[in-house]
Protein backbone atom coordinates (compact mmCIF):
# COMPACT_ATOMS: atom_id res chain seq x y z
CA UNK A 1 0.00 0.00 0.00
CA UNK A 2 1.05 3.63 -1.12
CA UNK A 3 2.40 5.54 1.76
CA UNK A 4 -0.70 8.67 2.35
CA UNK A 5 -0.53 12.15 1.86
CA UNK A 6 0.73 13.47 5.32
CA UNK A 7 -1.85 16.38 6.00
CA UNK A 8 -1.81 18.96 8.61
CA UNK A 9 -5.26 20.92 9.46
CA UNK A 10 -5.61 24.30 10.79
CA UNK A 11 -8.60 24.96 12.84
CA UNK A 12 -10.09 28.05 15.12
CA UNK A 13 -13.34 26.54 16.22
CA UNK A 14 -15.45 23.60 16.00
CA UNK A 15 -13.60 21.38 13.32
CA UNK A 16 -16.56 19.60 11.78
CA UNK A 17 -14.66 19.84 8.35
CA UNK A 18 -11.36 18.50 10.06
CA UNK A 19 -13.82 15.82 11.48
CA UNK A 20 -14.88 15.08 7.52
CA UNK A 21 -11.40 15.11 6.60
CA UNK A 22 -9.96 12.65 9.40
CA UNK A 23 -13.33 10.42 8.83
CA UNK A 24 -12.57 10.37 4.71
CA UNK A 25 -9.18 9.56 5.75
CA UNK A 26 -9.98 6.35 7.30
CA UNK A 27 -10.98 4.82 4.01
CA UNK A 28 -8.41 2.27 2.87
CA UNK A 29 -8.29 4.19 -0.55
CA UNK A 30 -8.05 7.41 1.03
CA UNK A 31 -4.81 8.96 -0.22
CA UNK A 32 -4.19 11.62 2.59
CA UNK A 33 -4.11 11.36 6.36
CA UNK A 34 -4.12 13.88 9.06
CA UNK A 35 -0.93 14.00 11.19
CA UNK A 36 -1.32 17.45 12.63
CA UNK A 37 -4.21 19.47 13.99
CA UNK A 38 -3.28 22.69 15.16
CA UNK A 39 -5.23 25.68 16.40
CA UNK A 40 -4.49 29.24 17.26
CA UNK A 41 -6.79 29.21 20.28
CA UNK A 42 -6.57 26.41 22.75
CA UNK A 43 -10.17 26.24 23.39
CA UNK A 44 -11.08 25.14 20.08
CA UNK A 45 -13.55 22.74 20.42
CA UNK A 46 -11.97 20.52 17.08
CA UNK A 47 -8.58 19.94 19.29
CA UNK A 48 -10.34 18.16 22.13
CA UNK A 49 -12.07 15.78 19.14
CA UNK A 50 -8.34 15.10 17.02
CA UNK A 51 -6.99 14.61 20.26
CA UNK A 52 -9.46 11.87 20.85
CA UNK A 53 -8.88 10.63 17.48
CA UNK A 54 -5.91 9.61 18.40
CA UNK A 55 -4.09 12.94 16.35
CA UNK A 56 -1.68 14.93 17.43
CA UNK A 57 -2.87 17.98 18.35
CA UNK A 58 -0.93 21.62 19.18
CA UNK A 59 -2.19 24.82 20.30
CA UNK A 60 -0.89 28.45 20.26
CA UNK A 61 -2.67 31.52 21.14
CA UNK A 62 -1.57 33.65 18.40
CA UNK A 63 -2.22 37.27 20.96
CA UNK A 64 0.91 39.04 21.63
CA UNK A 65 2.77 37.73 18.58
CA UNK A 66 3.51 39.54 15.03
CA UNK A 67 1.86 37.39 12.26
CA UNK A 68 5.06 35.92 10.95
CA UNK A 69 6.18 34.84 14.22
CA UNK A 70 3.04 33.26 15.36
CA UNK A 71 2.70 31.45 11.67
CA UNK A 72 6.75 30.59 11.94
CA UNK A 73 5.90 28.20 15.30
CA UNK A 74 2.91 26.60 13.07
CA UNK A 75 5.31 26.21 10.47
CA UNK A 76 7.73 24.52 12.98
CA UNK A 77 5.05 22.10 13.88
CA UNK A 78 3.75 21.16 10.37
CA UNK A 79 7.75 20.39 9.56
CA UNK A 80 8.26 18.19 12.83
CA UNK A 81 5.35 16.29 11.99
CA UNK A 82 6.26 15.83 8.13
CA UNK A 83 3.26 18.10 6.97
CA UNK A 84 2.68 17.56 2.86
CA UNK A 85 -0.28 19.67 2.85
CA UNK A 86 -2.12 21.66 4.84
CA UNK A 87 -5.95 22.45 4.77
CA UNK A 88 -7.62 25.57 6.61
CA UNK A 89 -11.18 24.57 8.20
CA UNK A 90 -12.25 27.19 9.77
CA UNK A 91 -9.03 28.75 10.57
CA UNK A 92 -10.15 32.28 11.04
CA UNK A 93 -6.50 34.21 11.82
CA UNK A 94 -4.72 35.78 8.09
CA UNK A 95 -1.56 33.56 7.17
CA UNK A 96 1.39 35.91 6.56
CA UNK A 97 3.03 36.02 2.71
CA UNK A 98 6.10 34.08 3.41
CA UNK A 99 4.03 30.88 4.44
CA UNK A 100 1.41 31.51 1.91
CA UNK A 101 4.38 31.57 -0.68
CA UNK A 102 5.87 28.52 1.02
CA UNK A 103 2.90 26.38 0.85
CA UNK A 104 1.59 27.19 -2.78
CA UNK A 105 -0.60 25.00 -4.38
CA UNK A 106 -0.07 23.06 -1.25
CA UNK A 107 -2.61 24.68 1.13
CA UNK A 108 -6.27 24.86 0.98
CA UNK A 109 -9.46 26.48 2.60
CA UNK A 110 -12.75 26.00 2.17
CA UNK A 111 -15.25 28.66 2.14
CA UNK A 112 -18.99 28.99 2.61
CA UNK A 113 -20.27 30.48 -0.32
CA UNK A 114 -19.60 29.85 -4.55
CA UNK A 115 -16.99 32.23 -4.92
CA UNK A 116 -16.12 34.58 -6.22
CA UNK A 117 -19.52 35.76 -4.47
CA UNK A 118 -19.49 36.72 -0.86
CA UNK A 119 -15.97 36.08 0.00
CA UNK A 120 -14.53 37.08 3.96
CA UNK A 121 -16.81 36.63 6.75
CA UNK A 122 -21.03 36.78 7.39
CA UNK A 123 -21.61 34.73 4.39
CA UNK A 124 -25.02 33.03 5.00
CA UNK A 125 -26.40 36.73 5.69
CA UNK A 126 -24.88 38.24 2.77
CA UNK A 127 -26.57 35.17 0.49
CA UNK A 128 -30.28 35.91 2.52
CA UNK A 129 -29.70 39.52 2.32
CA UNK A 130 -29.09 39.59 -1.80
CA UNK A 131 -32.34 37.11 -2.35
CA UNK A 132 -30.27 34.69 -3.32
CA UNK A 133 -31.77 31.44 -4.39
CA UNK A 134 -28.53 28.98 -4.69
CA UNK A 135 -25.53 29.11 -2.47
CA UNK A 136 -22.88 26.57 -1.89
CA UNK A 137 -19.29 26.18 -0.88
CA UNK A 138 -15.33 26.53 -2.48
CA UNK A 139 -12.45 24.54 -1.58
CA UNK A 140 -10.11 26.85 -3.17
CA UNK A 141 -6.22 27.11 -3.30
CA UNK A 142 -4.51 29.62 -0.64
CA UNK A 143 -3.07 32.55 -2.22
CA UNK A 144 -2.15 36.43 -0.69
CA UNK A 145 -6.30 37.52 -1.64
CA UNK A 146 -8.36 36.63 0.78
CA UNK A 147 -11.01 33.58 -0.66
CA UNK A 148 -9.74 34.58 -3.74
CA UNK A 149 -7.14 31.33 -5.19
CA UNK A 150 -7.53 28.96 -8.01
CA UNK A 151 -11.10 27.01 -7.42
CA UNK A 152 -10.48 23.42 -6.77
CA UNK A 153 -14.17 22.32 -6.27
CA UNK A 154 -17.55 23.54 -5.41
CA UNK A 155 -21.62 22.66 -4.61
CA UNK A 156 -24.25 24.34 -4.44
CA UNK A 157 -26.89 24.33 -1.93
CA UNK A 158 -30.15 25.59 -2.67
CA UNK A 159 -31.65 28.32 -0.20
CA UNK A 160 -34.84 27.39 0.79
CA UNK A 161 -38.21 30.06 1.89
CA UNK A 162 -37.39 31.11 5.20
CA UNK A 163 -33.97 30.29 5.44
CA UNK A 164 -31.91 31.58 8.60
CA UNK A 165 -28.19 32.17 8.50
CA UNK A 166 -28.11 28.98 10.96
CA UNK A 167 -30.29 26.79 8.71
CA UNK A 168 -28.61 27.77 5.66
CA UNK A 169 -24.92 26.99 7.49
CA UNK A 170 -26.25 23.80 8.36
CA UNK A 171 -27.43 22.71 5.54
CA UNK A 172 -24.23 24.10 3.55
CA UNK A 173 -21.79 22.51 6.31
CA UNK A 174 -23.08 19.31 5.08
CA UNK A 175 -22.36 20.14 1.43
CA UNK A 176 -18.76 21.46 2.79
CA UNK A 177 -17.94 17.95 4.55
CA UNK A 178 -18.60 16.38 1.14
CA UNK A 179 -16.33 18.86 -1.04
CA UNK A 180 -13.57 18.74 1.66
CA UNK A 181 -12.16 15.43 1.65
CA UNK A 182 -13.09 14.67 -2.09
CA UNK A 183 -11.27 17.71 -3.07
CA UNK A 184 -8.66 17.19 -1.13
CA UNK A 185 -8.01 13.56 -2.00
CA UNK A 186 -8.32 14.98 -5.72
CA UNK A 187 -5.77 16.99 -5.59
CA UNK A 188 -3.12 14.73 -3.37
CA UNK A 189 -3.76 11.98 -6.68
CA UNK A 190 -3.08 14.46 -8.95
CA UNK A 191 0.10 14.68 -7.64
CA UNK A 192 0.89 12.02 -6.42
CA UNK A 193 -1.05 9.36 -8.74
CA UNK A 194 0.19 7.42 -11.67
CA UNK A 195 -0.06 9.92 -13.95
CA UNK A 196 1.48 12.32 -12.25
CA UNK A 197 4.42 10.30 -11.86
CA UNK A 198 4.56 9.34 -15.03
CA UNK A 199 4.96 12.99 -15.95
CA UNK A 200 7.89 13.67 -14.06
CA UNK A 201 9.46 10.34 -15.36
CA UNK A 202 8.41 11.28 -19.18
CA UNK A 203 10.53 15.04 -17.97
CA UNK A 204 13.56 13.36 -17.06
CA UNK A 205 13.87 10.36 -19.48
CA UNK A 206 13.18 12.50 -22.57
CA UNK A 207 15.65 14.86 -21.74
CA UNK A 208 18.73 12.74 -22.20
CA UNK A 209 19.81 13.15 -25.73
CA UNK A 210 18.04 11.34 -28.56
CA UNK A 211 15.39 9.76 -25.78
CA UNK A 212 12.21 9.09 -27.40
CA UNK A 213 9.14 7.32 -25.74
CA UNK A 214 6.52 4.51 -27.23
CA UNK A 215 4.22 2.06 -26.04
CA UNK A 216 5.38 -1.33 -25.23
CA UNK A 217 3.21 -3.88 -24.17
CA UNK A 218 1.04 -1.25 -22.48
CA UNK A 219 4.04 0.33 -20.50
CA UNK A 220 5.76 3.70 -20.89
CA UNK A 221 9.23 2.74 -22.68
CA UNK A 222 12.03 4.81 -23.18
CA UNK A 223 14.42 4.07 -25.20
CA UNK A 224 17.59 6.33 -27.29
CA UNK A 225 16.99 6.48 -30.86
CA UNK A 226 18.70 3.77 -32.61
CA UNK A 227 19.65 1.95 -29.45
CA UNK A 228 17.99 0.37 -26.86
CA UNK A 229 15.01 0.59 -24.00
CA UNK A 230 16.52 2.66 -21.05
CA UNK A 231 13.75 2.39 -18.86
CA UNK A 232 10.10 1.31 -18.22
CA UNK A 233 7.58 2.96 -16.29
CA UNK A 234 5.13 0.69 -14.73
CA UNK A 235 1.61 1.10 -13.64
CA UNK A 236 -0.28 -1.68 -12.01
CA UNK A 237 1.53 -3.82 -14.62
CA UNK A 238 0.18 -7.56 -12.65
CA UNK A 239 -3.08 -6.36 -10.90
CA UNK A 240 -0.36 -5.36 -8.00
CA UNK A 241 -0.83 -2.30 -7.67
CA UNK A 242 2.82 -1.54 -7.93
CA UNK A 243 4.13 2.20 -9.14
CA UNK A 244 7.79 1.29 -10.38
CA UNK A 245 9.84 2.57 -12.81
CA UNK A 246 12.34 -0.37 -14.22
CA UNK A 247 15.93 0.44 -15.03
CA UNK A 248 19.22 -1.43 -16.16
CA UNK A 249 21.17 -2.78 -13.18
CA UNK A 250 24.99 -3.98 -13.76
CA UNK A 251 24.00 -7.36 -13.60
CA UNK A 252 21.81 -10.48 -11.63
CA UNK A 253 24.81 -9.39 -8.38
CA UNK A 254 24.02 -5.61 -8.29
CA UNK A 255 20.29 -6.63 -8.90
CA UNK A 256 20.32 -8.73 -5.32
CA UNK A 257 22.45 -6.27 -3.30
CA UNK A 258 20.07 -3.84 -4.42
CA UNK A 259 17.39 -5.25 -2.81
CA UNK A 260 19.09 -6.62 -0.10
CA UNK A 261 20.05 -3.33 0.91
CA UNK A 262 16.77 -1.39 0.19
CA UNK A 263 13.63 -3.98 -0.25
CA UNK A 264 10.96 -0.72 0.02
CA UNK A 265 12.70 0.68 -2.79
CA UNK A 266 14.08 -2.17 -5.26
CA UNK A 267 12.52 -5.21 -6.25
CA UNK A 268 12.65 -7.74 -8.76
CA UNK A 269 10.25 -7.67 -12.10
CA UNK A 270 8.71 -10.20 -13.52
CA UNK A 271 9.56 -10.87 -16.94
CA UNK A 272 12.61 -8.39 -16.74
CA UNK A 273 14.29 -9.27 -13.95
CA UNK A 274 16.14 -12.34 -15.43
CA UNK A 275 17.81 -10.16 -17.50
CA UNK A 276 19.03 -7.84 -14.71
CA UNK A 277 16.57 -5.07 -14.76
CA UNK A 278 15.77 -3.53 -11.50
CA UNK A 279 12.60 -2.39 -9.99
CA UNK A 280 12.38 0.75 -8.49
CA UNK A 281 9.49 1.70 -6.36
CA UNK A 282 7.93 5.55 -7.38
CA UNK A 283 4.06 4.55 -4.70
CA UNK A 284 6.63 5.22 -1.75
CA UNK A 285 5.17 8.63 -0.99
CA UNK A 286 8.82 9.16 -0.69
CA UNK A 287 10.31 9.49 -4.41
CA UNK A 288 14.56 10.96 -4.24
CA UNK A 289 13.99 12.54 -8.00
CA UNK A 290 17.34 13.53 -7.80
CA UNK A 291 18.25 9.38 -7.42
CA UNK A 292 16.04 8.67 -10.00
CA UNK A 293 17.21 11.16 -12.03
CA UNK A 294 20.41 9.57 -11.74
CA UNK A 295 19.48 5.89 -12.05
CA UNK A 296 17.61 7.27 -15.40
CA UNK A 297 20.87 7.94 -17.05
CA UNK A 298 22.90 5.53 -15.92
CA UNK A 299 20.78 3.07 -17.57
CA UNK A 300 20.46 5.43 -20.48
CA UNK A 301 24.06 5.43 -21.19
CA UNK A 302 24.21 1.31 -20.51
CA UNK A 303 21.70 1.69 -23.57
CA UNK A 304 23.00 4.60 -25.82
CA UNK A 305 24.96 3.73 -29.16
CA UNK A 306 28.57 4.25 -27.93
CA UNK A 307 28.61 7.56 -29.97
CA UNK A 308 26.49 9.53 -27.44
CA UNK A 309 27.55 7.04 -24.25
CA UNK A 310 30.71 8.84 -24.66
CA UNK A 311 29.05 12.37 -24.04
CA UNK A 312 30.14 14.32 -21.06
CA UNK A 313 26.78 15.41 -19.06
C1 LIG B 1 -17.00 26.60 7.58
O1 LIG B 1 -18.23 27.10 7.22
C2 LIG B 1 -15.94 26.95 6.59
O2 LIG B 1 -16.42 27.06 5.29
C3 LIG B 1 -15.48 28.30 7.08
O3 LIG B 1 -15.50 28.19 8.47
C4 LIG B 1 -16.47 27.23 8.86
C5 LIG B 1 -15.78 26.25 9.75
O4 LIG B 1 -16.67 25.33 10.31
N1 LIG B 1 -14.18 28.63 6.54
P1 LIG B 1 -16.13 24.06 11.11
O5 LIG B 1 -15.22 24.58 12.20
O6 LIG B 1 -15.39 23.23 10.12
O7 LIG B 1 -17.34 23.41 11.65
Amino acid sequence: MPEKARVGVLISGRGSNMAALIYASRADDCPYEIVLVAANDPAAPGLALAAAEGIPTFAQPHQGLKRAEFDALIEAELARHGVEYVALAGYMRLLSGGFVARWQGRCLNIHPSLLPAHKGLDVHEAVLAAGETVTGCTVHLVTPELDGGPILGQTRVAVLPGDTPDSLATRVHYAEHQLYPRVLAGLVRAETGPEALLGRIRNLALALPEAEEKLSHGMNGFFVRGGKFFAYFIRDQHGDGITALLVKADGLEEQAQLIENDSNLYYRPAYFGPSGWIGIRLDTGDNDWSHIDDWLTRSWRASAPKRLAMLPF
